[in-house]
């Protein structure tokens, strides 16, 4: 049976560069899309840039350039990168258009026409300089609890606490430097409430992973609040229908940009719009996510799209995140990679591709781009496993055969065994068990180089008498690399694509893996992947080191929030920099402390003591890397009392909220020697 289905994967923003921890979603998605177009059915992967909100409004103003020449740049920079990839959206468009614009409105149109829009007057922080109301990330200030300096409007980075804006101590605007003063305002809300009992059922009804069901269950059971979907002029979005001056908050409108880009699809390709998300439809819809906007798509989506009476997604597939090396993506260590650096530093994407499949599963769980083994896994399976089988067969057809395959093959044990694994390896990408079913295949690779070295071609083409022999030896491995090819093809394209035109046949299908090749001519073979030389490793990371402000990358994707440069502090005397101890620590140990969302433990020798220390700066490090590190310490700050213990001082780093940096003094200091 031949099914529709519609995939998206999430809406990147467009304020960003593309790097390698998006690439795990997007890599992941076009594979599935890939197989089941390979699988003959109708498959529409759609995808845009998620364009609204306060950061990309700043942003463009930063530049000088109105936010539609913004997106319109990034648009152009993201497609190029993700084209790079081989990620073939069947539409690639952006939630400011005209279609998002509709939809959007009609969506709320209906849900206010349902009574499920409360209007609200709250009180917000404001930025009297600037004149726009100010999002938690962009209200920085002195943290009520521990009195860090410097902390955003939402959580404290140094003890972890989590707070409102207005709790701050000498709040200040991060966009102005401002004062903000409170101010309020009317906002819009939907009554998720409302919907509790539908998202009940609904996220136990087979839809999510059961791992995300239980994150959902966790939500519903602490009662849904109502989703403010309001935020005021200045505002880059959409105006909501009847509300002068008020805009819709980002989040309501991107899941909106699925539909938008689909329909704007339906326009080009002449396809029904209403059978994909009309309710009762009985097409299939899939969205793949992270698992970091799991509430969004599995909670306020269905919800909004429910209530305005369309169809509710078949499944949410959400993905973990990516790490490099066990660790977060760092820009100091320069593992924080952008698409485009990868590209321009000559790495091949389908390497990419295959790691990332190969460590792929179903579930949430983070996934490690660990670059010794990146080197190793891809040279071994792909050029010393399979692309070698090509180059070794193809080189005696041409030689001895014309280039022609045999025209019988009495010996198809083999083949017939590779053919049957097709059902298997179908199942396994269907569930998104990438990395099983690349295990399955180089098995089956392994059984293919064990063939060919039993019959060893290379001496058979001594013997003039062995001629037949050697020519049913080369017809069935030429057979075995093709029906690798088709296993392989949604994770390798570009390589599959070259293998068709070396094997001069029209694009592979599933459905070809029953059947073989005689008496065929193939063309001469060109060389279908280079090895990694892991010098190309070292220069990638190398070059992310060099480019830090090329990228951008804040923990606060989704709270609209950028670091901007912090202004200077009012001067001092040189007494009141003399009252400050500072001293060359060494950290003897650093451990994790349960529970606590930032900090690590730290014990700090600093020659005539031993000190203990929590720390802010758990996104940042592993405890194993810092032991034994040299640090520079605050050793006369009063000790504070926080939730997890006694903290006996403060150590320097480095930060604009995009990353932290240790300090660290040149070789040669000792623990115990003071800073001046
Ligand atoms: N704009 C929102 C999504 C709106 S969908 C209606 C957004 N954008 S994003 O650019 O921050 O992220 C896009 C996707 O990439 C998300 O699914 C996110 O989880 C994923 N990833 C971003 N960084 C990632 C890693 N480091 N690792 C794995 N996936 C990551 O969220
Ligand atoms: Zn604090």
């Amino acid at each position: 049976m031949t099914r529709s289905i519609l995939v998206t994967s999430a809406l990147p923003y467009a304020n960003g560069s593309i790097h390698l921890g998006h690439l795990v979603e997007y890599i992941q998605t076009d594979i599935w899309v890939r197989f089941q177009k390979m699988r003959g059915h109708t498959c529409h992967y759609v995808c845009a840039d998620d364009t609204h909100g306060t950061p990309i409004m700043l942003r463009a103003e930063k530049e000088g350039i109105t936010p539609e020449q913004l997106i319109e740049r990034i648009h152009g920079e993201h497609l190029r990168d993700f084209s790079g990839f081989h990620i073939a959206f069947d539409n690639y468009y952006s939630t400011n258009s005209a279609e998002n614009r509709e939809l959007a409105q009609g969506i709320y149109r209906r849900l206010r026409d349902q009574g499920l829009i409360d209007v609200r007057t709250i009180e917000q922080l404001y930025d009297p300089e600037k004149q726009m109301f100010l999002p938690d990330r962009f209200i920085k200030g002195k943290c009520p609890k521990c009195h860090a300096k410097d902390q955003y409007g939402d959580s404290c980075e140094v003890c972890g606490a989590t707070y409102t804006p207005t709790d701050l101590i000498n709040p200040y605007s991060a966009v102005s430097g401002a004062t903000p003063i409170k101010k309020s305002s009317e906002h819009y809300f939907f009554k998720l409430g409302e919907c509790t009992d539908f998202l009940k059922a609904w996220t136990r009804d087979g839809h999510l992973q059961d791992e995300a069901a239980n994150k959902m269950d966790e939500w519903l059971s602490g009662g849904l609040q109502s989703w403010d979907i309001s935020r005021d002029a200045p505002y880059f979005g959409f105006e909501i229908p009847d509300a002068p001056g008020k805009y819709f908050y980002v989040w309501l409108d991107a899941p909106v940009g699925y539909m938008a880009s689909f329909q704007n699809l339906c326009a080009q390709r002449d396809l029904d719009f209403d059978a994909y998300w009309n309710a009762g439809a009985q097409t299939e819809l899939y969205h793949f996510i992270g698992k970091d906007i799991l509430y969004f798509h599995a909670l306020f989506w269905p919800a909004m799209l429910k209530s305005a009476g369309y169809r509710t997604p078949t499944k949410i597939f959400a993905h973990g995140f990516l790490t490099v090396d066990g660790q977060k993506m760092s820009k100091s260590r320069g593992t924080f990679i952008t698409a485009e650096s990868y590209l321009q530093q000559g790495l091949n994407p389908e390497w990419l591709r295959y790691y990332y499949a190969a460590k792929l599963n179903a579930t949430l769980e983070d996934i490690d781009l660990n670059l010794e083994d990146f080197t190793a896994r891809v040279n071994s399976d792909l050029i010393g496993k399979y692309v070698n089988i090509a180059s070794r067969a193809a080189g005696f057809i041409g030689k001895h055969f014309d280039g022609t395959l045999a025209p019988q093959i009495t010996d198809s044990a083999l083949i017939s065994r590779l053919a049957a694994a097709a059902p298997q390896i179908a199942d396994l990408y269907e569930a998104r068990e990438y990395g099983k079913a690349l295990r399955e295949i180089m098995a089956l690779a392994d059984a293919v180089n064990q063939y060919v070295d039993e019959k060893k071609p290379w001496t058979l083409a001594k013997n003039p008498e062995a001629a037949a022999e050697l020519h049913e030896v080369c017809s069935v491995s030429v057979n075995l690399f093709r029906l690798l090819t088709i296993y392989l093809k949604p994770v390798l394209p570009q390589v599959a694509a070259m293998a068709e035109t070396f094997l001069a046949i029209p694009p592979l299908t599933w459905a070809d893996a029953s059947t073989t090749l005689r008496g065929h001519r193939i063309q001469a073979y060109q060389h279908l992947m280079a090895r990694i030389d892991p010098k190309q490793i070292t220069a990638l990371t190398e070059a992310n080191k060099q480019s830090l402000q090329a990228v951008d990358h804040s923990p606060a994707r989704h709270a609209e929030a950028q670091a901007h440069q912090q202004a200077i502090a009012e001067t001092i005397s040189i007494d009141d920099f003399a009252k400050i101890d500072l001293r060359i620590a060494k950290i003897v140990n650093a451990e994790q402390v349960e529970g606590a969302e930032k900090l690590l433990k730290l014990t700090l020798d600093i020659g005539l003591e031993t000190r203990t220390v929590f720390a802010g700066i758990k996104s940042a490090y592993q405890p194993q890397d810092l032991i034994g590190r040299l640090t520079v310490m605050v050793a006369n700050l009063a000790p504070r009392k926080m939730k997890f213990g006694l903290s006996e001082g403060m150590v320097l780093a480095a930060g604009d909220g995009g990353g932290i940096y240790l300090l660290a003094p040149d070789s040669g200091a000792q623990p115990g020697m003071r800073v001046k």
